[in-house]
């Protein structure tokens, strides 16, 4: 009688096959479940990701070509101004009297024009003390990057407005 011995011998490559296959499992769930947490942390990375240098690569490019007086049009034509008047009373938002100086100081060690560059692309980044977050979130989809560089060059110069 020796069925149970050869049996047990006989059943060995059944428990390697299921020992290989929980390992692939737990594998491909542990995969997966990086795969998964990487692609829902992408947009707070991204932005978390973004310094005065990572700024400032994109905003330099932007502002190889730009143009002040074109961006003091398109500040004009996209309704910037409606809230951005000049004005003592103007309680909606910062006037863009000193912007230039200002825009410096705001967020170090963010440059005036990676301030302003993070200002109109992601407003909710740094929300000026004493305003609400009410400037519109959507610029970056509206604006083209040669636009974009145009305003900031337009806001960068401290005697436009
Ligand atoms: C609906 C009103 C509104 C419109 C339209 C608007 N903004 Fe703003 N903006 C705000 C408010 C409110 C703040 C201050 C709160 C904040 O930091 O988000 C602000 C802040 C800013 C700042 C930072 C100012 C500082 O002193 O630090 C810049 C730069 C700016 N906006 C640029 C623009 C540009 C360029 C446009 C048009 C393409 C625009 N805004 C359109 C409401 C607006």
């Amino acid at each position: 009688m020796t069925a149970p011995s050869s049996a047990s011998t006989a059943r060995w490559p059944v428990y390697l096959v299921i020992g290989l296959f929980v390992l692939v499992t737990i594998i491909f769930l542990g995969a997966l479940a990086l795969t998964t947490e990487s692609e829902l942390v992408i947009p707070p990375t991204v932005v978390a990701a973004l310094t005065a240098d990572t700024y400032m690569d994109k905003v330099s490019v932007l502002l190889q070509n730009a143009d002040a007086s074109r961006g003091a049009l398109l500040v004009e034509q996209h309704g910037c101004t409606a809230c951005h008047r000049e004005g003592a009373v103007n309680k909606i938002a910062p006037s863009y009297d000193g912007i230039a100086e200002r825009a410096a100081t705001r967020r170090p060690p963010l440059t005036a024009a990676a301030y302003i560059y993070e200002s109109i692309t992601n407003p909710l980044a740094f929300v000026v003390e004493g305003y609400n977050p009410s400037m519109p979130q959507n610029f970056s989809q509206q604006l083209s990057d040669q636009e974009l560089g145009d305003i900031i060059a337009y806001l960068l110069t401290p005697t436009a407005h």
